[in-house]
């Protein structure tokens, strides 16, 4: 297992879209042990294969943040259950240090495969529900500061350069 260099805004290869998985085989199983030791070293609580520089739709989550409450979805897809949004305070592993509310649906259902190659199906609400639409916007190319206003995202371009200086 290795730790995988996290891509970070506005590096131009977080837009690219990922493709869908066909074979969920010892490779793909290998990336999610490695974006699990990513995630978990970088304390995170999701992490999408487009955020390693793999564009391949592959989703690994720990909402608790410790190792306890491992979840992997390869070919996540959501059917929004209650349109009726609820704002999260939302931060990114590839935007440090920057948090912002965003509104999302509440409650979703997920639809996936597991590390084994099995479909599988879970109602979320909260944070999973937030977490998902998060990560499978990065696997469309997509960041949640795409929702906050042009002149709040210069900002946070601004500041994000400042601290790589
Ligand atoms: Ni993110």
């Amino acid at each position: 297992m290795s730790i995988m260099q996290i891509l970070k805004y506005p590096d131009p290869r977080l837009r690219l879209k990922a493709s869908y998985v066909h074979h969920v085989d010892n490779q793909i199983r290998g990336l999610v042990n490695d974006m699990f030791e990513t995630m978990w070293d970088a304390k995170g609580i999701g992490l999408a294969a487009t955020q390693v520089n793999v564009h391949k739709r592959v989703v690994v989550m720990d909402l608790n943040c410790d190792r306890s409450a491992p979840r992997v979805f390869i070919n996540p897809e959501i059917e929004v259950l209650d349109s009726s949004c609820v704002a999260y305070d939302e931060g990114c592993l590839s935007i440090p240090d920057i948090i912002e509310s965003i509104e999302r649906p509440s409650k979703v259902i997920i639809r996936a495969l597991d590390q084994d190659g099995v479909s599988f199906q879970v109602e979320a609400t909260d944070l999973l529900a937030v977490c998902i639409q998060h990560e499978i916007d990065h696997l469309e190319g997509k960041l949640f500061v795409d929702y906050l206003s042009a002149m709040k995202r210069q900002r946070i371009r601004k500041k994000l350069k400042k601290h790589r200086e």
